[in-house]
């Protein structure tokens, strides 16, 4: 006899996981929106330091952290809430918001967890389409927020097509939004986002707003991906605490603690990496569309392309990756005929260009 699994299993979508991790070291990995710089020595040190104490839990509270990023961003420690990945911090957010008759709103095709929000919990998903040029049509998100409305997402810069609004945009539409509606801001890529200016931009709203959450991540700019860390950056104290009431304790392990402590002390260090890669984006950029292809105004750490009609998307990332180089199709992140790229080094950036500019032609 098969088991027998809760109804939501059926509903739930299976998160479109990078293939490749058991191609060897020559693959360029362009497929997950990583940081192409591995972390920095002092970061490695201060997670491996941690592992002989590690038959006690971690800190329950998350001190060093909650401090350091209370700090950095002037916002009390009660009103950050820490993830195992921001990801945990969405998955909670879910939980602790949603129900069946609640909705919760966001633009398709965005990040690839937001779905499983609603499947999880048996809200209603509203999945509000992109403009034109595949950026936030937040006046039409606007229109969607009802009396049913707990959550509303927005992903800016927008993953997976790169674009970004500005925060008088953002503003203007937290003001149509009902203050009992918790807002998440997935800032995921914000350190790379010329159009926000700085990471402390949006911080800003948080004072007018106690409805919002400025979700953040030490997975891409930190390059701490492996370890899962994330943080929201709550305008009250109440989304943190239902949020850590949802999630088991101990969410965070000791590493990546210290890890993201340390990693937040080294911001030249970040700016210097955010420097290089967005140079590296916007060579790679006119490189696409010197190929003829419709390419997104990026804002983030990877690019978005249409691919010309008639190529076969599958056909392509097949032939990718046999060449050594993953990215990701855009049938999997709900717009077929795309592809994301993540901007790597200036030696896989040159294989992918050589790669797809052969597969083109
Ligand atoms: C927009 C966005 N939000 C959140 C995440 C989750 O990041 P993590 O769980 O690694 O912090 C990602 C990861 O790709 C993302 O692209």
């Amino acid at each position: 006899m098969p088991l027998e699994f809760a109804e939501r299993i059926r509903r739930i979508p299976v998160y479109p996981v990078a293939s490749g991790y058991d191609l060897g070291t020559d693959v360029a990995m362009l497929a997950s929106n990583e940081s192409c710089f591995a972390p920095l020595p002092a970061v490695a040190e201060a997670a491996q330091r941690v592992l002989t104490g590690t038959h006690r839990y971690p800190d329950p509270g998350y001190a060093p952290l909650r401090r350091a990023l209370a700090d950095r961003y002037g916002i009390a420690p009660g009103r950050i809430a820490l993830g195992n990945g921001s990801c945990d911090i969405l998955l909670a957010a879910g939980e602790a918001l949603l129900e069946p008759g609640a909705e919760v709103v966001y633009s398709w095709p965005a990040f690839s967890v937001y779905p499983h929000l609603a499947a999880a919990s048996g809200a209603r998903a509203i999945e509000v389409p992109l403009d034109a040029e595949d950026r936030h049509d937040l006046d039409a998100m606007a229109t969607e927020v009802t009396a049913a409305t707990r959550l509303v997402l927005v992903c800016n810069p927008n993953n997976p097509t790169s674009t970004a609004v500005g925060l008088d945009r953002v503003a203007a539409f937290l003001d149509a939004v009902p203050a009992h509606v918790c807002v998440v801001l997935d800032e995921a890529y914000c350190e790379y986002s010329l159009i926000l200016g700085d990471p402390y931009a949006s911080v800003e709203l948080l004072r007018r707003h106690p409805n919002l959450v400025l979700l953040r991540t030490f997975s891409k700019v930190y390059g701490l991906a492996a370890l899962r860390v994330g943080y929201g950056l709550c305008g009250s104290e109440d989304f943190r605490v239902a949020v850590d009431q949802v999630r088991q304790p101990f969410f965070l392990n000791a590493a990546a603690q210290a890890a993201a402590v340390e990693a937040l002390r080294h911001q030249d260090e970040v700016e210097r990496r955010v420097t290089q890669t967005l140079a590296a984006r916007i060579s790679l950029e006119g490189q696409l569309r010197n190929l003829g292809l419709w390419v997104a105004e990026s804002d983030a750490n990877f690019v978005w392309l249409h691919l010309p009609d008639g190529v076969e998307e599958a056909d392509v990332v097949k032939g990718l990756a046999e060449g050594g180089v993953l990215v990701r199709a855009g049938a999997s992140l709900g717009r077929p005929g795309a592809l994301r790229i993540t901007v790597g080094s200036e030696a896989e950036n040159d294989r992918f260009v050589a790669a797809l500019s052969d597969l083109l032609a």
